[in-house]
């Protein structure tokens, strides 16, 4: 019995030291219920009882050395899947990522926020209006009547005959005045539309900004000195403004205002058409007919109002000579700011 506990060792233990062995079936076949060794320990009743304890010993030891055997075989198997693992997950950490490409906000967008930021600045709040507005708002109340030849140049899109898309920013102002008594301070940035042929230099759709100062005591030097602060801080400290006499039907007097050319500074050349001044908005002090029309006496408040397309301003700035660039979403155009 002696010989066939010995047997049974080293018969269990030499496949163990081979990694591909079937643990399991090692197990069943030597220590199972069934197994060899378990068949031994059965017929252990046969022995005398000096042998018993002995051969018992012995089959313990045998059964000992086959359990740490495959106890260790199947550490040893967990630790290489481990490292496999490892390996097949590995990362490197030092590669270069792929850097998602971030984009930035449209020019027109980005110098209409600068706009903003300055009138801001000068304690103007933002109002704003609808783009589909009635004929009242974008025409009577400012004072261009049915029939007025002010329309002509601003054809629109109606959407019926007193509905149309806004031609101007300049309606925002009667709905503010109409809601707010003053001091009023605001300007409006918004969308407006016309029926023109696009080209070069005009586009069905555009931005403008409108501005409104109504109170006590305003006169046109201060709609000078705001003009004059806005221009420096948009095209430069050097820039000078220029008022010409010009005619709104809802303001009184009236002016076309230009910037000294922020490229020659002044003396002419391309970009401003060998003039050496860009006009960049329309201004003037509110008709009274206006302010009546909103409920607002004009013998006690006065008012200054401007309107300027974003457009031309962001075109001024840049030097851009096309205003379809704006809209043709070329990315060599767009990167460039
Ligand atoms: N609304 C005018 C236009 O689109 C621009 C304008 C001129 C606005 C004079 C004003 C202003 O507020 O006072 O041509």
């Amino acid at each position: 019995m002696r010989e066939k506990l010995e047997q049974i060792r080293s018969e269990a233990l030499r496949p163990l030291a081979d990694a591909g062995t079937d643990l399991e079936e090692i197990r069943v076949r030597f220590l199972g219920k069934k197994g060899e060794l378990t068949n031994v320990l059965r017929s252990m009743g046969q022995l005398s009882p000096e042998e018993r304890p002995k051969i018992g010993q012995l089959a313990n030891e045998v059964r000992q050395s086959i359990e740490d055997a495959i106890k260790a075989r199947t550490e040893a198997a967990k630790g290489r899947a481990l490292d496999l693992k490892l390996k097949a997950e590995k990362l490197d950490v030092t590669m270069p990522g792929k850097t998602p490409e971030v984009g930035h906000l449209h020019p027109l967008e980005r110098v209409q926020r600068e706009m903003e930021e300055i009138f801001i600045g000068m304690g103007f709040s933002i109002a704003e209006g609808p783009d589909v507005e009635y004929d009242y708002y974008n025409f009577q109340a400012l004072n261009i009547p049915e029939g007025h030849p002010a329309r002509d140049t601003q054809d629109t899109f109606y959407i019926s005959d007193s509905v149309l898309l806004r031609s101007q920013t300049s309606p925002v102002q009667v709905r503010v005045m109409e809601k707010q008594k003053p001091p009023i301070r605001i300007i409006s940035p918004g969308r407006v539309y016309r029926s023109d042929e696009l080209d070069a230099t005009h586009s069905p759709l555009f931005r403008q900004m409108e501005g409104l100062v109504v109170d006590k005591g305003i006169t046109m030097g201060d709609l000078k000195g705001m003009l004059e602060t806005f221009a420096k801080r948009m095209f430069g400290s050097s820039t000078r403004i220029r008022f010409r006499p010009h005619h709104f039907p809802f303001t009184e007097p009236s002016a076309e205002v230009d910037v000294s050319c922020f490229v020659c500074g002044g003396c002419g050349c391309r970009v401003c058409k060998g003039e050496g001044w860009i006009e960049i908005l329309g201004a003037g002090m509110v008709h009274p007919f206006v302010l009546r029309n909103c409920g607002i006496d004009p013998e006690i408040y006065s008012g200054f109002a401007f309107g300027m397309g974003i457009e031309r301003v962001t075109m001024t700035r840049y030097g851009i000579d096309d205003i379809r660039l704006f809209t043709d979403n070329d990315v060599r155009f767009l990167n460039q700011f």
